[in-house]
């Protein structure tokens, strides 16, 4: 490895809670979330190179419209560097599920290029780059678990959830996180989070009561556009689940197993289905 190279984890997150307060001027839409960092995870690979190219190698979503892409053209630009990068992403965080998959690539690599050119950049700048890019990032730069506010942006960090393990399965089709916002104005039902209630829950480290306050407001909307999202999370209860729930806008869904193995028989079960699936677990980075 040169020390123009750099390899960095990108985790996903889930949304153990999700309330709409209500749509803002601007379009989008004033949040209460509680937010969680889990195993599953993409891998960037940064490096310097010798021309003023910026390129992202990342299968079908190469080039431009890639958000790490644009978070390594913000970073030069803030910097008035054109020094070429190239940034190769391994992906295995599924696209248009709910996981700020492409949220944590650009995550890390702001991290990444921040620590290979040295510092220029103070954590508060960096957290205004990503919020710059998108309204998972700045969870993205920081992780763990954190009640979120705002468009999603406004972090305090919570009690760390004790380890749960996890299903997460991913419908074949995704869903347009806008689209899923659209059809929550068009029902318009938004149930609030109690800060109290799950500041109570994290703190006795019962994977029980935290599964008793899993909810999501744009689950239902999601639903209309992708029934099967209902009926995933209605399978991982029946098979013993703690609780299930979907993922920010979906399509995800992840239900809270008893134990590793318990995680894995579903998973395994679910993938002999033809479903892609995953056993994971919640992480403190
Ligand atoms: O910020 P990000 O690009 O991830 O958001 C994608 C889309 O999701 C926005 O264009 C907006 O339609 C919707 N959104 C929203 N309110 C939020 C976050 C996202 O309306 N808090």
């Amino acid at each position: 490895m040169k020390a123009d190279d750099l390899v960095t984890f990108a985790y996903a997150k889930i949304n153990l809670g999700l309330s709409v307060k209500g749509k803002r001027p601007d379009g989008y839409h004033e949040l209460q979330t509680v937010m969680q960092t889990i195993e599953l995870h993409d891998t960037v690979k940064i490096s310097r190179v010798g021309n003023d190219e910026i390129e992202c190698l990342c299968g079908g979503l190469s080039g431009p419209r890639n958000l790490a892409y644009q978070a390594a053209r913000l970073f030069r630009e803030g910097i008035n560097s054109h020094q070429g990068i190239r940034l190769e992403i391994e992906k295995k965080i599924p696209i248009q599920a709910g996981l700020a998959g492409g949220s944590a690539d650009a995550a890390a690599t702001l991290r990444g290029l921040n620590q290979l050119y040295n510092q220029p950049y103070s954590q508060e700048e960096i957290l205004q780059l990503a919020n710059q890019l998108g309204s998972d990032i700045a969870f993205c730069l920081n992780g763990g678990t954190q009640w979120a506010e705002g468009r999603g942006e406004k972090l305090l960090p919570l009690t760390d959830v004790p380890e749960m393990f996890l299903i997460i399965v991913k419908p074949q089709q995704g869903i347009n996180t806008g689209e899923s916002y659209r059809k929550f104005d068009q029902l318009g039902k938004s149930h609030p989070l109690s800060f109290h209630a799950w500041d109570e829950a994290l703190q006795s480290g019962s994977v029980e009561k935290i599964a008793s306050l899993l909810s999501n407001d744009l689950e239902a909307g999601s639903q209309i556009i992708l029934p099967l999202i209902e009926r995933l999370k209605e399978g991982l209860k029946e098979n013993g689940c703690y609780g299930a729930l979907m993922s920010g806008s979906g399509s995800a869904v992840f239900g809270i197993a008893h134990s590793a193995e318990h995680a894995q028989e579903i998973a395994h079960s679910l993938q002999k289905r033809g479903y892609l699936s995953w056993a994971t677990k919640t992480i403190t980075p």
